[in-house]
């Protein structure tokens, strides 16, 4: 037998505005190879996941699911390794890589037949989290399936440089399409226009009005927008309306800039669904679990294209399992470029 001090974040307190470490409390629990049952294993964790939708399931209110329970470990996907397993019909074996959804704990046990596997030759493991994980399905399907990206058309995508965007932007490019990125720094514009190819970029935080940011779109995008991919919602949304293309397609991924107080108590913005009536224009609300089905279709387009670095990418990772809190609330300060993960 042998026995693991497991220290855990739990999630204890209701963020009525930005998250940080005053809504979570470190335990420290022990788990024992004994507790295994059939059929599960026990992982050590290595890389944690920081993803917005956390802040999202802290509100009290229900969203696609109900709140994030108070006074459990923190949820959230993780990739770590197997230490232990007691299952012999399962593939996996000791030692494994594997992504999890175990959450903010240094150990889990959990089934077997949730873990994926992943296979650290392929590709780096922490891109089960990123460029080849959920914000990858999410940036993949929202686009092809629900923008129907065509050569020539311009694209607009907002959060542009993070986990969701810096993927959205290179398949439009791959598709043909010029692309417009928003992002909060110049280091975030200038990696969308050097590194990822996009065409024109726009650092909304020397835009600070819907109005600036319409009259930058309208200098770049002189033949109107087809589609926009958002990430971020508030006023850089509202900006779009005046400029779409009959038949636009909005994409709406995420509201990052109100998930901070604004989804509980929401703002009141420009009426603009007269603009949807004359453009004939569609507006859509994708998840990325509703692909989760279809995770392998992504994965055998996608992983060559990380393999041959057509498709590039960004992690920006932070060392240490006491810094989570502090990880999720960088977020909310742009402080992430590309996928945000903790490493233990
Ligand atoms: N629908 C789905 O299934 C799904 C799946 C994954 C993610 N999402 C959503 O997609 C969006 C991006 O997620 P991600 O994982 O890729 O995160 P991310 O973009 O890697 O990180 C968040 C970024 O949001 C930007 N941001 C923060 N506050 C902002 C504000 N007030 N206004 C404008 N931008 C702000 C920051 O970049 P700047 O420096 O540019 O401000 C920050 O770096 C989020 O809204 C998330 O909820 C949705």
């Amino acid at each position: 037998m042998t026995e693991y001090r497991n220290k855990q974040w739990i999630y204890t307190k209701r963020p009525e505005k930005l998250v940080d470490n005053t809504h979570y409390t470190l335990n420290v629990a022990t788990l024992q190879t004994t507790d295994l049952k059939p059929g599960q294993a026990l992982l050590k964790s290595t890389y944690f996941s920081i993803d917005p939708y956390m802040r999202i399931q802290q509100s009290g209110k229900d969203t696609w699911e109900e709140p994030h329970p108070l006074n459990i470990v923190q949820g959230g996907a993780v990739v770590g390794i197997i230490v232990a397993i007691n299952d012999s019909d399962s593939s996996l074996q000791k030692g494994d890589w594997v992504l999890s959804y175990t959450g903010w704990q240094e150990y889990a046990i959990t089934e077997t037949n949730t873990l994926r596997k992943l296979d650290p030759k392929e590709v780096p493991v922490t891109t089960a989290l990123g460029i080849l994980g959920m914000p990858a399905r999410i940036a993949y399907f929202g686009l092809i399936e629900v923008g129907k990206p065509q050569k020539g058309e311009t694209v607009v995508v907002s959060g542009a440089s993070g986990a969701v965007g810096q993927v959205v932007v290179q398949i439009a490019k791959i598709k043909g399409c010029k692309v417009v990125g928003i992002a909060g720094s110049d280091e975030k514009t200038s990696y969308l226009k050097e590194t990822l190819g996009v065409d024109e970029i726009i650092n909304y935080k020397k835009h600070p009005s819907a109005i600036e940011i319409q009259n930058e779109l309208s200098k770049l995008c002189p033949e109107g927008i087809d589609i926009y991919y958002d990430n971020v919602g508030g006023y850089i949304t509202d900006a779009i309306f005046e400029l779409i293309n009959l038949n636009a397609r909005i994409i709406i991924c995420g509201q990052i800039s109100q998930y901070s107080g604004g989804l509980d108590n929401p703002e009141m913005g420009p009426r603009f669904l007269h603009k949807m009536l004359y453009k004939r224009a569609t507006i859509q609300g994708v998840l990325a679990r509703d692909y989760n089905h279809r995770m392998n279709e992504m994965l055998t387009e996608m992983t060559p294209w990380v393999q041959n670095k057509s498709l590039k990418y960004k992690e920006t990772i932070i060392d240490g399992f006491d810094n989570l809190p502090k990880a999720l609330n960088m977020l909310f300060h742009g402080k992430n470029m590309g996928k945000l993960i903790v490493k233990v």
